[in-house]
């Protein structure tokens, strides 16, 4: 007898996206399960524009991966751009492609189809003028304006490979980056702007690059702040790309050429870059976009993820764009300069799709109804949410009081590997309930596994994994196609591994369950245990390290440090270690809570029983199990003593 939500009627009427119906989505989900290859191979040449429209659909299975990745629509040839831009300028010149909302309320910036395709070309001439071409790899650092969009876009254009670095990360972490993919070439600008603070990402991308191979470093002057420019490496934005021609011939290349890599966190130290290609995840972001928000013509779709993760790669730029779109970017924070921020922009740019996270969700709903209703969110139609599971309550609150109980709400499950959306509500079909991700889209074949590894069928809760390969998922990662082969198909063979867990229940609704992994989700930003684990330990201070989750009623989780000390604590050592972190990961990077214990709970053959450390950090150290072998079990008591003050 759970909670059920029908489709509200403003959704369902007029519905414009490829599945419009309960009878299109059991019909197409059906046609993609019988024939994968034939039905994605149809949907790309219709949903893309191609210089040679290929005639192959899949090419290879999980179960070859090791030896041939996986390559759909291999024959065909195009350059993305000319679907995001030059296919539009003939209907849709005019049109918003990008509406900028700045950090300040109503610093508004818009840029028609037909200034963004000019705009790009420009960049995408001064980039070949500074030698970047077909596979080379461009580092973009940067915050939120409209030239990080357009940096990708005039990489793609060039047939160059982007991987885009969220802002918040330290130099640290941007110059393993661009070590680890070989960047010859950093776009950045001088200062982002964010919640009314400056983020100094000049002087980072100068601290990051100090001793490697970058060539150049393009520079966008936003703040106007003065940086240092380093003589024969550093280059104005501002004095190539405006003087540069506004036509530019797009470099053709292949559907499975790389688009980007996007690096993100797993059960190691050493994030991975995952490769995302030009054909398949092209058609991925496109068709998700289309088919989960029900895309029309005069939406105003808003995003308010950040470029820096997939979520703003597909659905902000190529998603949106592909589809010929007005996306907004934002600047800023949901709480500047209050909590009312989102819905003055939903009221002043008739918003009709916004796409947040839950945990921006639960912050606002904090403040209570009276920022929301202060504005007029008539025009929403679709409220989405992403990154990590939303509580019943939250999403409640979205839908009523956000909402009034007009809009529909898709809770989107995906994650950077899967390129865009796989289980979801389509917006004008899916019946919701508050907490589930609801149903699989086309092409999205899921399957639960026990802790026997046997199949669940029918309702259950296990392990989720997918069982055949769609269009968008990431191929390898980049200079490691092993560790994509072990991280993703070593657990299950022949099965894709989301390292999630998740629960179906009697109408095969998915509710996930979070990370069955070494990954914490805190705030949807996404990092490895073992990240943490290994800058702690760099330190003289501490000898040995564990994290571990913890819920948090804001961020989700929140991060819980155990650390053993090779001395006496010293004063200030929580700010100490946070100092560390900040420096190896980012300002994202910080410990909630921190508990110094005599040592770390392991095994007589050394393996840390990190259920014991999980347990005591959720509060419940009276179900700890068994913990007979442990080593020293008297540490137990001392770990709960630790962790309770
Ligand atoms: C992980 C992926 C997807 C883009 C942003 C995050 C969690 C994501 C949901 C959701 C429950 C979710 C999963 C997933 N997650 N969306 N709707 N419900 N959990 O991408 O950084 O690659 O993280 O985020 O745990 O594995 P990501």
């Amino acid at each position: 007898m759970s909670e059920t939500y029908e489709v509200p009627e403003q959704v369902r009427r007029g519905a414009a996206g490829p599945v419009r119906t309960r009878e299109e989505y059991l019909d197409t989900y059906h046609q993609a399960q019988n024939d994968p290859s034939g039905y994605w191979l149809q949907c790309a040449k219709h949903h893309l524009s191609w210089r040679t429209p290929p005639t192959l659909g899949l090419q290879g299975s999980y179960h070859t991966i090791a030896e041939a990745p996986l390559r759909w629509f291999a024959d065909g040839r195009l350059n993305v751009t000319e679907s995001c831009l030059d296919r539009h300028l003939a209907t849709r010149g005019d049109k918003v492609a990008i509406l900028w909302e700045g950090d300040e309320p109503g610093n508004v910036r818009k840029l028609t189809y037909r200034e963004l395709h000019a705009e790009v070309c420009r960049a995408a001439n001064a980039l070949a003028a500074l030698g970047v071409g077909v596979g080379d790899r461009v580092i973009i650092y940067m915050g939120m304006v409209p030239e990080a969009a357009v940096a990708m876009l005039a990489c793609a254009r060039v047939g160059a490979v982007h991987s885009v670095v969220f802002g918040g990360f330290s130099a640290d972490s941007l110059r393993d980056r661009i070590i680890d993919c070989g960047a010859s070439v950093v776009i950045t600008q001088d200062e982002g702007r964010r919640g009314g603070r400056s983020i100094p990402l000049k002087a980072t991308t100068d601290e990051a690059c100090d001793g490697q191979s970058v060539r150049a470093v393009l520079v966008y002057r936003h703040t106007g702040t003065p940086v240092q420019m380093v003589e024969g490496r550093d280059v104005w934005w501002q004095d190539v790309v405006p003087s540069a021609a506004a036509t530019h011939t797009a470099v053709e290349v292949g559907a499975e050429d790389p688009l980007f890599i996007l690096y993100t966190s797993g059960s190691t130290g050493k994030p991975k870059g995952l490769v995302h290609t030009s054909g398949g995840y092209l058609l991925w972001a496109t068709w998700t976009c289309a088919t989960t928000f029900d895309l029309r013509e005069d939406d105003v779709f808003a995003c308010v993820a950040d470029i820096g993760w997939i979520t703003g790669h597909s659905y902000i730029v190529y998603g949106p764009l592909a589809n010929g779109a007005t996306t907004l970017m934002f600047e800023s924070t949901p709480l500047h300069p209050d909590a009312g921020r989102y819905w003055d922009m939903v009221q002043r740019h008739r918003i009709t799709v916004f796409y947040t996270a839950p945990t921006a969700i639960r912050a606002l709903a904090a403040h209570g109804t009276e920022p929301v209703q202060r504005y007029d969110r008539s025009s929403l139609r679709v409220l989405g949410t992403v990154g990590e599971p939303i509580n019943p309550d939250a999403w409640r609150w979205y839908h009523q009081v956000v909402g009034e109980g007009r809009c529909n709400v898709v809770d989107t499950w995906w994650q950077t590997e899967t390129g865009g959306h796989m289980i979801t509500p389509i917006a004008p079909v899916t019946a919701t309930k508050p907490g589930s991700a609801t149903l699989p889209l086309p092409g999205v074949l899921p399957k639960l596994l026990d802790d026997k590894d046997r199949e669940i069928v029918g309702p259950g809760e296990g392990r989720l994994c997918i069982r055949h390969p769609w269009p968008g998922q990431a191929r390898t990662v980049w200079g490691d196609h092993e560790r994509y082969v072990q991280t993703y198909f070593g657990t299950f063979p022949g099965l894709y591994f989301t390292g999630d867990g998740a629960r179906r229940d009697e109408h095969g609704y998915f509710w996930i369950t979070g990370r069955v992994d070494d990954v914490i989700n805190v705030a949807g930003h996404r990092m490895g245990t073992a990240e943490f684990e290994s800058a702690l330990v760099s330190t003289e201070l501490v000898a040995e390290a564990a994290v571990v989750p913890f819920p948090h009623d804001v961020k989700g989780q929140g991060v819980m440090a155990y650390v053993v000390l090779r001395g006496e604590a010293p004063a200030g050592l929580a700010d100490q270690l946070n100092g560390v972190c900040r420096t190896a990961i980012g300002a994202h990077a910080r410990i909630d809570r921190l508990a110094v214990i005599p040592g770390l709970p392991k095994t007589r053959s050394g393996k840390v029983m990190r259920r014991i450390l999980r347990k005591v950090a959720e509060g419940r150290s009276d179900q700890l199990g068994d913990v007979s072998t442990l080593a020293d079990p008297s540490v137990v008591q001392a770990i709960i003593a630790a962790a309770g003050s």
